[in-house]
């Protein structure tokens, strides 16, 4: 044996002593499954039920290789803790009518999960992006999301990346405690309603050191996300960084402590953004807070939208109910790719209370002039580096003379 092969040799012995334990499973050998290139969601079904029944820690492992996976949920509660390590590339079947519901892959009231590995969800979205009609209806055709966490706490996903969903790419809906780190996110700039990560009603969730580039917003935070981390993310191309869309259905949950920083922000539609929709029921969003963030040729790079309305499926005249309170936009500088650099448009019937902006540098460079703000029913306290000069323009009843 020469030296070059000793260290291989070692680590492959390391590895089939690590995976000789009674409660690991390679899911690609796991029953029926075919090994290389074949469809493993009998073998990943199997796998999970015993792994979820054992009372010691279990490890699921997909090595290196490509495999289909056709829809899955796999469901806790499970009497001890799980890692998932997906190493491999998992296909999704590239027909939408093959995912009867919303979910490609669905973990479902587990604890103490752990997803890992350097492997790949590709959801192979390219057929379903045609159909995706959501521009034109108000309830358009449910697309699959690859990767759902639903009720899931105390819980990491790292290193993974989702490839090409056909919808949302990550749907977090009543997490506790659970952190996505380094996580990557890829699909074209123009793929419809690939959101990066979607949270709500969650509490405690962290997400760092995130690479997402879709065709939606790169995160958004739904209703009920409470106490949300978003650090070391970079975004682009996207539509950037938003809490909402909130305020288009009924008994939405409040939206509380979100703090996105330390952020690079590149080509996006917009950067950070807080949209509400008008004629919306009462509701609030509070303790919202964006600093520490790059921006390069990003469109409305600090946005408040309080009017927001897509393909006019609303009553724009009516305004918003949604009250933001305790907001602030502190040390964000960079690039703008349109002249209003920063735009706070809050609600007629509501107006923003306790909205701070500090320390913005903003540059344009287009023919008509340098950067702009527009303000609407805002009185922000302003501090620090001024670059546009913020609400100087601004209109509404509790702004500033
Ligand atoms: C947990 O372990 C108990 C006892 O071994 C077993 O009866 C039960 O089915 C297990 N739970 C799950 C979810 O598999
Ligand atoms: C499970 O854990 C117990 C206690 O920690 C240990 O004695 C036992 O060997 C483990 N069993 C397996 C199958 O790993
Ligand atoms: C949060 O989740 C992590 C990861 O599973 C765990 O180690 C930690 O103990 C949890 N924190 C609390 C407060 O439960
Ligand atoms: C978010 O970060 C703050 C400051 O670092 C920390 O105190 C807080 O516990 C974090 N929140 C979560 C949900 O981990
Ligand atoms: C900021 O985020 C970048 C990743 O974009 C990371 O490399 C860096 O360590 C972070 N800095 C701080 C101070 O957290
Ligand atoms: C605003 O939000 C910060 C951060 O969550 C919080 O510490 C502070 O108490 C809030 N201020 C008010 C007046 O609620
Ligand atoms: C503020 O100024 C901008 C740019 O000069 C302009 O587009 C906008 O309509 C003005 N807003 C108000 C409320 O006057």
């Amino acid at each position: 044996m020469d030296r070059r092969s000793i260290l291989p040799a070692a680590l492959a012995l390391l590895f089939f002593a690590s995976t000789a334990r009674s409660s690991d499973f390679d899911v690609t050998k796991y029953g029926a499954s075919g090994g290389a290139g074949s469809d493993i969601t009998q073998g990943l079904v199997g796998a999970w039920k015993e792994a979820c029944a054992a009372t010691n820690a279990s490890k699921l492992l997909v090595p290196a290789g490509t495999y289909v996976l056709r829809e899955v949920l796999l469901e806790g509660p499970c009497n001890s803790s799980i890692e998932f390590q997906v190493d491999g590339t998992l296909q999704a079947p590239a027909d939408p009518a093959q995912i009867k519901t919303d979910g490609w892959v669905t973990f479902q009231n587990v604890d103490l999960f752990t997803l890992s590995g350097k492997g790949t969800f590709d959801g192979q979205g390219k057929a379903a992006w045609a159909k995706n009609d959501c521009t034109k209806k108000k309830d358009c055709a449910a697309l699959p999301t690859n990767l759902r966490f639903n009720f899931v706490t105390n819980s990491i996903v790292k290193d993974i990346t989702s490839l090409d969903s056909k919808y949302f790419h990550v749907n977090v809906l009543g997490g506790k405690n659970f952190t996505l780190q380094h996580v990557n996110i890829i699909a074209p700039g123009d793929s419809p309603n690939t959101d990066g990560i979607h949270i709500g009603r969650s509490n405690g969730v962290n997400i760092i050191d995130a690479g997402i580039k879709t065709g939606d917003d790169c995160i958004s935070l739904g209703d009920g996300s409470q106490q949300i981390n978003i650090t070391g993310v970079t975004c682009g191309p996207g539509h950037g960084i938003s809490v909402g869309s909130l305020g288009k259905y009924k008994a939405e949950e409040p939206v509380a402590g979100i703090y996105v920083k330390n952020c690079t922000i590149t080509g996006t539609m917009n950067g950070v953004r807080i949209k509400t929709w008008p004629a919306s029921p009462a509701g609030h969003a509070t303790d919202m807070h964006f600093e520490d963030i790059t921006l390069d040729n990003v469109g409305t790079p600090v946005l408040i939208d309080q009017q927001y309305c897509p393909w006019n499926q609303c009553n724009a005249q009516a305004p918003s109910l949604i009250k933001l309170s305790n907001v602030s936009f502190r040390r964000i500088q960079g690039t703008s790719s349109t002249q209003v650099a920063v735009k706070l448009a809050c609600s007629s019937g509501c107006p923003c209370d306790q909205v701070e902006v500090s320390d913005i540098d903003i540059t344009y460079t287009g023919a008509e002039g340098p950067a702009t703000s527009d303000c609407s029913n805002v009185k922000p306290t302003l501090s620090g580096k001024q670059n546009p000069a913020i609400c100087a323009n601004a209109t509404g009843s509790t702004v500033a003379q």
